[in-house]
C-alpha cells in the first residue's frame, strides 16, 4: 500500500494544494457576511488573533498526524495509538464529517456555478436592480435547476480527484490558486473604486470594540477553523502526502497566511460594493448572491461590458475556490476507501459522487419541496451546516489537539515538527507550538463549545 502512496511534488505544491482546500466558500461567501453581522474591523482583528494563536497550532497538529502516520484521516490516529476505541472513533468522525460537509458544500458550489453561467449570459447586467435580488430566492426554491447544478459541480470535483494527487489535485491547485488571487485582487480594486465605497473601507479598517462579545469571539474562531478546513480530516489527509523533508511549520504558516489574505481581499472585494449600493452589511448568507448581482445590474446600465466582465470574474473565482475545497473533501473519502477496502481512486470517486450527490439533493430540495421539514426553525440544509460547523468539527479538532498534546510522545511530535532536529528555526519555536497545541487550543475549543451552548 505504501508503495502506491503519492506525494506532493514541491513546497509550492504543498502550500497551493492546502491553500486550495482552505480557500473556498468560507472566505468569499461566509467571511464577508459574518464580518458584516459582527461589526467589521474589530471582528477581523479577533479573527486574525484566533488564527495565529489557535488555528495555526491545530493546523500543525493535523499535518503532524497525517505525515507521521502516512495514512488517511480514518486510519491515522488509530495507527499511531493502536487498540484504543477513542481514536478509532476519531477516525470514523474524520470520514463522516467531510462526507456530510461535501454534501451541502457542493450545493452552494452549484449555486455559484449557476450564478457564474448567468453572469456569462449577461443576465445580471440586463435585469433591473430590483428584479435581480429576487433571482437567488426563486432559483434556490425551485426543484430542478439547483439539483442539476449541485450534481454538475460535484461531478467535476470528483472527476479531478479521480486523476490523482499529482496530476489531479496538485496541477489544478497550482494553476487555480494564483489565478484566484489575481481575480479577487482585481475585484477588490474595482470595488474600492466605486462611488460611495469609502464607508465600506472604513467599516473594514476602523475597529469598534464595543461590538465585540463572547459570541463574536466564538464566531471568529469558528470561522477561522472552517476557513482553514480544520476538524474535518482534510488537512490530516493532505499532511500524509507531504514528504518527510518538508517544513511543517513553514507550510502550515504559508497556508494560513494565504487563507487569511484571501479572506481579507474578499472582504475588500465585497464590503465597499455593499456600502456603495446602500445594502445592509449584516444581510446574512444571501449577502453575496443578492447584493453582488444588484451591484452589477446597477452599474450595467452605464457600463454594460465592464460590468459583465467583472461579474464573470467574480463568480468564476467563487466556483474555482469552492471546487478546490470540495476536492479536498472528496479526497478524504477516496483515500479512506483505498486504504480500507482497496477500492481504486476512480471507483471511489464514483461511489462518493453517488453518496454525497444523493445527500446533497436532499439538502438542495430543503429550500423548495422539502422546506416544510424543519427542526427548531432550521431546514435540512441548515441542520447539516449547524451540526457540522458547531458540533462535529469542534469535536474532531479537540480530539486532534488532545491526541498530539497528550497521547503522542512529545519526542515523536518534536521529531516531525523539527524534521528530526535538522530544522533549527523549528527547534527554537517548538516549545511555543507544543504549548499552544497542548493547552491554548483545547481550552479555546472548549470555550467555543460552551459559548455556543449558552448563547
Ligand atoms: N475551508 C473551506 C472554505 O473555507 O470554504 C471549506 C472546507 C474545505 C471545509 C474542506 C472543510 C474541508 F475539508
Amino acid at each position: 500500500m505504501a508503495a502506491k502512496r503519492e506525494y506532493f511534488g514541491s513546497r509550492a505544491a504543498v502550500i497551493m494544494s492546502m491553500a486550495g482546500s482552505a480557500i473556498g466558500l468560507g472566505n468569499i461567501w461566509r467571511f464577508p457576511y459574518i464580518v458584516g453581522e459582527h461589526g467589521g474591523a474589530a471582528f477581523i482583528l479577533i479573527y486574525i488573533l484566533a488564527t495565529v494563536l489557535v488555528s495555526l497550532p491545530v493546523f500543525i497538529a493535523e499535518v503532524t498526524i497525517g505525515r507521521r502516520s502516512r495514512l488517511s484521516a480514518y486510519g491515522a490516529m488509530s495507527a499511531l495509538r493502536p487498540g484504543k476505541k477513542t481514536w478509532r472513533f476519531a477516525g470514523i468522525l474524520a470520514i463522516f464529517i467531510p462526507l456530510l460537509i461535501c454534501s451541502y458544500y457542493s450545493v452552494i458550489g452549484g449555486w455559484s456555478l449557476d450564478f457564474f453561467l448567468r453572469s456569462c449570459t449577461g443576465e445580471f447586467v440586463r435585469s433591473e436592480p430590483d428584479e435581480v435580488t429576487s433571482i437567488f430566492g426563486s432559483f434556490i426554491s425551485s426543484s430542478r435547476a439547483p439539483v442539476v447544478m449541485h450534481l454538475l459541480f460535484l461531478g467535476i470535483s470528483c472527476f479531478i480527484v479521480g486523476h490523482g494527487v499529482k496530476s489531479g489535485i496538485e496541477k489544478f491547485s497550482k494553476i487555480s490558486i494564483p489565478v484566484l488571487f489575481l481575480l479577487i485582487l482585481g475585484m477588490a480594486v474595482y470595488s474600492i473604486s466605486l462611488p460611495g465605497a469609502g464607508a465600506g473601507v472604513s467599516y473594514l479598517l476602523k475597529p469598534d470594540f464595543s461590538q465585540i462579545d463572547a459570541k463574536s469571539c466564538a464566531y471568529a474562531l469558528g470561522q477561522s477553523f472552517y476557513s482553514l478546513s480544520l476538524g474535518m480530516g482534510a488537512i490530516i489527509t493532505y499532511g500524509s502526502y507531504i514528504n518527510s523533508k518538508e517544513d511543517i511549520v513553514g507550510s502550515s504558516a504559508g497556508t494560513s497566511l494565504a487563507d487569511m489574505t484571501f479572506a481579507l481581499l474578499a472582504g475588500f472585494a465585497i464590503m465597499p460594493a455593499v456600502f456603495a449600493a446602500g445594502i445592509e452589511p449584516g444581510a446574512g448568507p444571501g449577502l453575496i448572491f443578492q447584493s453582488i448581482p444588484y451591484i452589477f445590474s446597477s452599474i450595467g446600465t452605464e457600463l454594460p461590458i465592464l460590468s459583465t466582465v467583472i461579474s464573470i470574474m467574480f463568480f468564476c473565482s467563487i466556483v474555482v475556490a469552492a471546487m478546490t475545497s470540495c476536492i479536498s473533501l472528496v479526497e478524504v473519502g477516496v483515500s479512506f476507501l483505498f486504504e480500507k477496502f482497496n477500492i481504486s481512486r476512480k471507483a471511489g470517486c464514483l461511489l462518493l459522487f453517488l453518496l454525497c450527490g444523493g445527500l446533497g439533493v436532499i439538502c438542495s430540495l430543503s429550500f423548495g419541496p422539502l422546506s416544510g421539514y424543519t427542526v427548531a426553525g432550521k431546514n435540512i440544509f441548515d441542520i447539516f451546516d449547524w451540526f457540522c460547523s458547531n458540533v462535529l468539527l469542534l469535536a474532531l479538532a479537540l480530539l486532534v489537539v488532545i491526541f498530539v498534546g497528550f497521547v503522542m510522545k512529545k519526542e515523536d511530535v518534536r521529531e516531525e515538527i523539527t524534521n528530526g532536529g535538522l530544522n533549527t528555526r523549528n527547534k527554537k519555536i517548538f516549545p511555543f507550538v507544543y504549548f499552544s497545541i497542548k493547552w491554548i487550543a483545547p481550552l479555546a475549543i472548549v470555550a467555543i463549545f460552551i459559548t455556543n451552548i449558552i448563547f
